[in-house]
């Protein structure tokens, strides 16, 4: 579709890996209400697109996003809040079966962070800014800021962030496990959709079952989550795409998976 507040693109040497760009560069990619609409419409389409097998999210040099839109926040009440729904539509990123990369340059702030860490994997450029500015403003995160760090970076980190709404700095968050690789800044997004491209040669429904598994760890006690696990990996068995790829590596070729 045509976006105002984004772009939606195709991107790798094989077009395979779905590329959206926050583009609200006046806002410094403020997420108003306008581009949550867009921005789940845009990763439902593509998790319905069996010609992509990832995602990729990312926004300028200046700024992935500095948070919600405070503008449009400013006179919002309680029971406006519980009427519309606030911030429901957000889930719908975290319901999307396709691996998502968030490419994060320049500020990350409040909804900014939380929206990269709803993404599966976080690759960084080497100016970015990490935080949870909220308590600043008189408010805390609202779209998982205050869980999401406690689970991959724990309580301290979580404290600290939320509670200063400091930011913190690229080599920061990949040392506290927050960001898997820094990169340059200019290499960022090529270095993302290559990631997405490795991903996208494997089969997509194997993709998907592994994203499910890693997923479970983040809800549920161990030996639920190896338990499910468990079930899983017997369950690739029933796949023609797990027969393909053992007798390929046994034939030594490449694996043409069908996604079946
Ligand atoms: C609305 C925003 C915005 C935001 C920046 N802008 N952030 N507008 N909402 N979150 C606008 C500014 O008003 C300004 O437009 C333009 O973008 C450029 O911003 P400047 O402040 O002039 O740029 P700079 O001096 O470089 O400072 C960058 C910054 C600062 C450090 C990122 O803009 C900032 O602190 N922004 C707010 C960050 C924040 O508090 N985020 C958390 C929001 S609450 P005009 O037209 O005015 O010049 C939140 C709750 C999450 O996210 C709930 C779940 C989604």
């Amino acid at each position: 579709g045509s976006y105002q507040n984004i772009l939606a693109d195709k991107a790798g040497e094989k077009k395979n890996v779905g590329l959206i760009t926050l583009n609200r560069p006046k806002a410094l990619n403020a997420l108003c209400d306008a581009l949550i609409l867009e921005l789940a419409d845009a990763v439902q389409s593509m998790d319905k697109d069996e010609t992509l097998g990832a995602i990729v999210i990312t926004g300028s040099e200046k700024a992935f996003a500095a948070g919600a839109d405070i503008k449009e926040m400013l006179n919002q009440t309680y029971s406006a809040n519980i009427r519309s729904g606030l911030l429901e539509r957000w889930s719908d990123i975290g319901k999307c079966k396709k691996p998502i990369i968030a490419a994060v340059n320049g500020y990350a702030l409040g909804g900014g962070c939380e929206l990269a860490m709803m993404c599966d994997i976080i690759y960084a450029g080497d100016k970015a800014k990490f935080g949870q500015p909220e308590i600043i403003i008189g408010t805390i995160p609202g779209a998982g800021g205050t869980q999401r760090i406690a689970r991959s970076c724990g309580k301290s980190k979580a404290m600290e962030m939320c509670l200063s709404g400091d930011q913190i700095t690229a080599q920061d968050a990949e040392k506290m496990g927050l960001v898997s690789k820094v990169f340059p800044a200019d290499q960022l997004v090529a270095e993302a959709v290559k990631l997405g491209e490795r991903i996208s040669r494997h089969s997509p429904l194997i993709v998907q079952l592994c994203k499910e598994s890693v997923n479970v760890a983040f809800e549920t006690t161990l030996q639920e989550g190896l338990r499910f696990e468990r079930k899983t990996f017997y369950a690739t068995f029933a796949t023609e795409d797990r027969k393909e790829g053992m007798a390929a590596f046994t034939e030594k070729r490449k694996p043409n998976f069908k996604n079946n």
